[in-house]
């Protein structure tokens, strides 16, 4: 009897742990907690087990290469393929972070958009049929926000990974030279990582729906405004940003986890950025 398996990528804390947590409740097998820190995935285990639920544990720094592979070997020797993918990891840096632009980009490149990238390059072949992909990203990375150029660059129809990996590195060079509104990227870096994110939520699920595996489905997520730890030097006295009163993490996680819980032969949505269960629509 094959057992099913899901895995939570940055799930020691914040919406991650949250999605941890209610995927042990609702998801008929394994939950795999990861996160790049051993002693603070095993503290959440802990406050998991405290509650009754049993999580496993492993680590996983998604920025590396060599963590990855380790892990993917984990789950190929002991469960044979994945059944759930959420790509939660990601940065958030306080508001007055003395980090410079280019290095929040950088690390938010590594981790939110090429750590996800490379996850699901490598459990790409271990997807089972009905599997779930989930990529928590932003409603922000809509391809009407980019300049008409570099938006001419990015056809959903054609784009491939490696092509949105490419202009990963082009936006990260042009935040070290201090050009990126020339090049027509959006201030913001939420907003230019989440188009590539997005983008590449399509081109994994326009390219599966091809494959023999039948059924599998791949959307990202966008959580809104939520009252993590990380993120409270962003909210006002009222809990609010721009006017938007933040979300709980439970409540955030309750979206992601609906998506990867999508019943078998769901066909939609797929390759889509949903946001309060709304699928939102990123090439306007
Ligand atoms: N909160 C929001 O309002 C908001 C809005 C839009 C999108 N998002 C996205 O939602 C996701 C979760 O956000 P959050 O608010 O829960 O953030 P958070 O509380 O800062 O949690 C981020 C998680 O990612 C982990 N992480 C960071 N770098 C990693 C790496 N290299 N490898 C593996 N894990 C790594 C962190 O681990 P450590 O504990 O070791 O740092 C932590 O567990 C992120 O992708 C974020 O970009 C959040």
């Amino acid at each position: 009897m094959v057992k099913k398996v899901a895995v939570v990528t940055g799930a020691n804390r914040g919406i991650g742990y949250q999605v941890a947590r209610q995927l042990l409740y609702d998801f008929p097998g394994d939950v795999i907690v990861t996160g790049r820190n051993t002693a603070k995935g095993q503290r959440a285990c802990q406050q998991l087990k405290a509650q009754g639920l049993k999580p496993v544990w492993h680590e996983l720094d998604v920025t590396q290469s060599a963590s990855i592979r380790m892990f993917v070997d984990f789950i190929r020797e002991n469960y044979g393929g994945i059944d759930v993918l959420v790509n939660n990891a990601g940065t958030v840096f306080d508001k007055d972070s003395p980090l410079s632009m280019y290095r929040q980009a950088e690390l938010t490149i590594q981790t939110n958009f090429k750590g996800t990238l490379n996850l699901c390059r490598y459990f790409m072949p271990l997807l089972r049929p009905h599997s779930r992909v989930v990529v928590v990203s932003s409603e922000l990375g809509k391809l009407s926000s980019l300049g008409k150029e570099l938006r001419k660059t990015i056809d959903l129809d054609k784009v491939t990974m490696y092509e949105l990996d490419k202009l990963a590195d082009k936006y990260l060079a042009a935040v070290q030279a201090k050009v990126w509104s020339d090049y027509g990227w959006p201030d913001r870096i939420l907003e230019s990582v989440s188009v590539l994110e997005n983008a590449l939520v399509y081109a994994l699920a326009r390219d599966l729906k091809n494959d023999q595996r039948r059924n599998i489905i791949v959307n990202a997520c966008c959580p809104g405004w939520t009252a993590t730890e990380q993120m409270q030097t962003h909210l006002d006295e009222k809990g609010c940003l721009g006017g938007v009163e933040a979300r709980s993490p439970a409540e955030a996680a309750a979206d992601i986890v609906r998506l990867a819980l999508l019943p078998y032969g769901t066909s939609s949505p797929n390759g889509d950025t949903v946001y309060k269960r709304e699928i939102i629509n990123i090439r306007d």
